[in-house]
């Protein structure tokens, strides 16, 4: 390793302050994390945004590399500029090959139909994640963890031995085991799912083709929290590897999302356009997450003149962040993230809604939300099940976006805003529709 070994590199627990170099330990779960000790342990990925800054590739992972840690990691390690395009190249390669698609930035237009449907007075922007990989942002996420797995073997980081006999494992119901699996079946990595009984058919179809090992896990009466996150937390005390989208579970797993804000910012600097409100669907919250951490990187290098309002959208049927949000008023967030429990905890009831892929019982990445929502004045809403209608309705009528009722729930929170008085606006379309939701 080379002197880069410094902050540039380095993984921070946001709740005990643990650091964690990835060359030399998995910057998974925080080492310091012990059941019951009500601390939110989650390693943040550094924040470094060296220069020169975005490249000119169109796949996010070249063109965003030096802000990628696991691009850090390689160039510490010893590996080229080139060998990192060779990484990136071999899987996009194969990912044609799995899913028709490499990763490409994904559009991000105005929508005025939509604004004027939606009476909104400022523009509005929305994000086209429907076309990325597997149909989903959630692939960008995963993407960033294989990254992470490739390197430490090219590289041949002690830490990079035997690591193949690993097996991957994820726990969910839809876009994100679908985004895992394409990209463990790219890496020609064996994975295991863990979902729930209700799973769309279609998609266990999808991940058995896949090569996927799926197991279905039934909730049991009086159990709280998710049976699959518990079943996946199993396989990793086996030693299985987690390759989920859980911030808790693995500290890469936002990182990668971050490409999303950086694409973002890139076209409002392009287009002289600034944004003021973000409108985000949250369920297990890696996604508003990894666009606030985004957007604060591209704030603090001048891609953008301000960091938008964070808005988190989340359904009346499982609404854990909303009731965190509304306890941690007048709270010190320092005090919050060593009083978990306090603040987040299992929804009580069994999760509903139409937006099926945001009923995660816990906000496992919530402490990263609420402080970029203290950060930028913004705040969490709950759309009603009307709301979640509207604004899948909505997006049909008026743009040509195939999003899932999941994909198109933070529309709903730009619904309840009436116009903000002409505030520009932004969301985030993703999941594409599948017949059924998944
Ligand atoms: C289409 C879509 N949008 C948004 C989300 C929310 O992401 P997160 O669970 O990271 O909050 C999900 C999660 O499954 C999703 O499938």
């Amino acid at each position: 390793m080379t002197r880069e070994t410094s902050a540039s590199l380095l993984f921070v627990c946001h709740g005990c302050g643990a650091v964690v170099d990835p060359a030399r330990a998995f910057p998974f779960a925080c080492p310091n994390a012990r059941a019951g000790d009500d601390i939110d342990h989650v390693l943040v990925a550094p924040r470094e945004a060296p220069d020169p800054g975005a490249g000119a590739e169109d796949d996010p992972f070249l063109r965003y590399r030096r802000w990628l840690s696991p691009y850090r990691l390689a160039r510490a390690a010893g590996l080229s500029d080139d060998a990192w395009h060779d990484v990136v190249g071999e899987l996009d390669e194969a990912l044609k090959a799995v899913d028709d698609r490499g990763f490409r930035r994904t559009p991000f237009v105005r929508q005025p139909a939509l604004a004027a449907a939606l009476g909104l007075a400022g523009p509005l922007w929305a994000k086209d994640e429907t076309r990325n990989i597997s149909g989903s942002h959630k692939a960008r996420h995963l993407m960033g963890l294989m990254l992470y797995l490739r390197v430490l073997e090219i590289s041949r980081l002690p830490l990079g031995a035997d690591l193949r006999a690993r097996r991957l494992a994820i726990a969910s119901c839809g876009n994100a085991a679908l985004a895992a699996a394409v990209i463990a079946r790219a890496a020609d990595w064996p994975i295991d799912v863990f979902i729930p009984p209700d799973a769309e058919r279609s998609v266990v179809r999808r991940l058995r083709d896949l090569g996927a090992d799926v197991e279905t896990c039934i909730r049991r009466p009086g159990e709280t929290g998710d049976p699959c996150v518990h079943a996946a937390r199993r396989a990793v005390d086996r030693d299985a590897i987690p390759f989920g989208v859980q911030g808790p579970d693995n500290g890469l797993a936002a990182e990668g999302a971050r490409t999303l804000a950086f694409e973002m910012a890139e076209t409002l600097a392009a287009e002289g356009a600034e944004l003021d409100v973000l409108y985000v669907q949250v369920g297990g919250g890696a996604l508003a997450s990894a666009l606030a951490q985004g957007f604060a990187i591209a704030a603090g290098v001048g891609l953008v003149g301000r960091v938008p309002r964070l808005i988190a959208v989340q359904v009346a049927g499982c609404a854990p962040l909303a009731r965190a949000w509304k306890r941690l008023d007048g709270v010190a967030l320092e005090k919050a993230v060593r009083n978990r429990s306090r603040f987040m905890q299992p929804w009580d009831s069994v999760p509903a809604s139409l937006a099926h892929g945001i009923l995660d019982d816990e906000t496992y990445d919530w402490w990263e939300v609420v402080k970029a929502m203290r950060e930028t004045g913004g705040e969490a809403v709950v759309a009603d099940e009307v709301a979640i209608e509207r604004a899948l309705e909505y997006v049909r009528a008026h743009t040509d976006v195939r999003a899932s009722a999941t994909g198109a729930a933070g529309l709903a929170g730009a619904l309840a805003a009436h116009g903000a008085h002409g505030a520009a606006a932004a969301v985030v379309l993703s999941g594409v529709e599948r017949g059924a939701e998944g």
